[in-house]
């Protein structure tokens, strides 16, 4: 299958039903109704802020394993610099749900997420490019949609600004720009069956764990 090909058939057949499913949990159907529980929101501004946390370290990481490899170290440079701000503007939008400081210095990642930071740095020190990139894009692709349903959610029901919810309206726009940088990138890389299926694999496992954590961030902050 050419690159191209490929790219389509992950977006329709994994991560397109993958948003849906998201959508349709529990975490998000309560949001809407505004039946959500302020105690799982601030849940999902302490986990995704540990978890980007996290990330940043896996991009640090990304540039020095690919240094020789510009292509590569450029990608990492970028999403590093990108995604500076953004474990602070997930703890915006915490403490503007009555957060404090202090929670976000004690938490600890629970299970679900941790697995989801551990799946990135495993991708950034393992993974052939076009498969990190494919977890990427479909991490990105739903993080994007969902950000929809916070900014709506925060706006109607929970009575938040538009500064509190910053972090949203960031993914709603920028994520758009990387799911095509990565898409670009799985397009032109990816050239035996096993990098294809890596391919599939990887958006697979991402959008299973993207179920977990929310059904995660659900159970533990009850
Ligand atoms: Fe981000």
């Amino acid at each position: 299958m050419d690159g191209k090909a490929l790219v389509d058939s992950v977006k329709k057949d994994i991560i397109q039903p993958g948003i849906q499913l998201l959508i349709d949990t529990q975490y998000f159907t309560e949001m809407r109704q505004g039946k959500l529980s302020i105690k799982r929101l601030q849940g999902w501004a302490i986990q995704h802020y540990l978890h980007n946390k996290a990330i940043l370290k896996s991009f640090a990481l990304g540039m020095v394993k690919n240094a020789q490899d510009q292509t590569m170290f450029d990608y990492f440079t970028y999403q590093l610099n990108e995604e500076q701000s953004h474990p602070d503007l997930a703890k915006r939008f915490g403490l503007a749900l009555g957060l404090k400081e202090e929670d976000f210095a004690d938490a600890t990642q629970i299970f679900e997420c941790q697995i989801h930071s551990a799946r990135t740095v495993y991708n950034t020190l393992t993974g052939i490019p076009p498969q990190n990139r494919a977890s990427a894009m479909t991490s990105e692709s739903m993080v994007c949609r969902y950000s929809e349903e916070f900014l709506n959610a925060g706006r109607k029901h929970y009575g938040l600004s538009d500064h509190d919810l910053i972090f949203f309206t960031t993914h709603m726009v920028a994520d758009i720009e990387h799911t095509a940088q990565s898409a670009d990138l799985i397009a032109r890389m990816v050239k035996t069956p096993r990098e294809e299926r890596l391919v599939r694999e990887s958006a697979k496992y991402m959008v299973r764990i993207k179920l977990g954590k929310f059904d995660g961030i659900y159970r533990e902050y009850s």
